[in-house]
């Protein structure tokens, strides 16, 4: 990380954090450490394929397809916001929509996820493709998102829209595993072997995602949230000496945007079965830790040292075991929220394809009808 603050980049007046128009919401609110009046929601995942109206307008086009036609991924990323009335959208793309963009033959095969048709599996290739991303990268490569992003917010007015990208390392397992894989082990093996190919790698892959961000916001995005799904596959350690460092460029082009007024724009970093890394992953520069459903978030404010406004983490299992045992637990998940000095609830990880949109939209309802933001005594 630097040890000096980057030099501050403005926002347009027109954007929606600077005119006022996202300021006060609720999440974003909460994302500064306050307590809004009502608890903010929204769900990872909630754009997609739970929805019916989502599988009906995905039908014959490919995911990352819709992902780069403007008008498709603004009504996908409206879609959530109207059913349910989430208090913010998540743009709708994919981490490694910038990949397809800088030219990758990267595809997301259905139930399985993105694959890479020449993963990167020696030095000389990871230093290759790390060339290939800083020679590609420039603003015009995000055209389609910049008008979708346009787009979207044009519609959401005072919802707040989250841009997202994915962290270093878990694109990174992606490109060197060539697909999902359950240990990457591979991506591992690399970061040890040769942590000199893996800083050039994950370095290049972090400006990638960086400009990615950054492009979301200056399009109109309020807040963004940087993905690292796959981080709980690493130790403490090796977070330290192989991640931090690359999680953090990723997020300080955004760290540095300022509104006229001087507001900044807040970061949310997410992971999965990351409990023993909340600290490390914090301290790369995010303003709220999001918490899988592993870990209460009372302990997992602990761990932070208590003044880390948090967001997550219902159980997605919970979400078809029917009303009451689903209130029951998002009541004591608030509860142990309010040990945190603000809280987004959410779900531990995304929504699943088989939930019922009918439970979420309650949920909604539930959270937003809890007294006083939800604080209890
Ligand atoms: O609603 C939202 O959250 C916004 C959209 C979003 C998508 N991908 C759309 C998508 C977001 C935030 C992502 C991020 C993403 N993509 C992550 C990090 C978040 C996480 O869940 O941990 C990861 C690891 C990926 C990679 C990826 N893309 C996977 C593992 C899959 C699932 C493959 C499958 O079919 O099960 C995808 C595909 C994907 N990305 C879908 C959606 C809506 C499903 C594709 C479809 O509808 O055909």
């Amino acid at each position: 990380m630097t040890e000096t603050a980057p030099a501050p980049l403005p926002l347009s007046d027109s954007h929606p954090l600077s005119s006022g128009l996202t300021a006060d919401a609720p999440l974003i609110r909460a994302a500064r450490g306050e307590r809004p009046e009502t608890l903010p929601v929204w769900f990872m995942r909630q754009a997609g394929r739970s929805l019916p109206e989502y599988r009906e307008l995905r039908k014959g086009i490919e995911m990352l397809d819709s992902c780069l036609r403007p008008e498709l991924a603004a009504e996908i990323t409206l879609q959530p916001v109207r059913r349910h009335g989430v208090d913010a959208a998540v743009f709708f793309s994919d981490i490694v929509v910038p990949l397809k963009l800088i030219g990758e033959a990267v595809d997301i095969v259905p139930g399985t996820g993105p694959v890479f048709e020449n993963p990167v599996r020696t030095s000389r290739e990871a230093h290759e493709f790390a060339a290939r991303i800083r020679e590609r990268i420039s603003p015009e490569l995000f055209a389609p998102i910049t008008e979708a992003v346009a787009l979207t917010v044009a519609e959401l007015g005072s919802t707040p829209l989250i841009g997202f990208a994915g962290a270093p390392f878990t694109v990174a397992a992606y490109v060197v595993e060539g697909g999902p894989s359950k240990d990457h082990l591979r991506t591992r093996t690399l970061m040890q072997a040769d942590p000199e190919a893996w800083g050039d790698l994950s370095g290049a892959i972090a400006e990638l995602s960086a400009a990615f961000l950054e492009a979301q916001v200056r399009a109109g995005a309020s807040i963004v949230q940087l993905f690292d799904s796959w981080a709980g596959s690493l130790s403490r350690d090796r977070y330290q000496q192989s991640i931090a460092a690359s999680s953090g460029l990723a997020l300080e082009r955004v760290r540095a945007l300022r509104t006229p007024g001087g507001e900044r724009v807040r970061t949310i970093h997410f992971g999965v079965g990351t409990a023993e890394l909340l600290p490390d992953m914090h301290a790369i520069g995010a303003d709220v830790m999001g918490v899988d459903d592993r870990i209460a978030l009372d302990e997992a404010s602990r761990r932070l040292g208590g003044n880390v406004p948090l967001q997550g983490n219902v159980d997605p299992a919970v979400l078809g075991a029917g009303d009451a045992v689903l209130q029951a637990h998002v009541r004591d998940v608030v509860r142990r929220g309010n040990s945190a000095p603000a809280h987004i609830l959410n779900l531990g990880h995304g929504v699943p394809p088989s939930a019922d949109p009918a439970v979420l939209t309650g949920l909604v309802e539930f959270a937003h009808a809890l007294p006083d933001g939800g604080r209890v005594e």
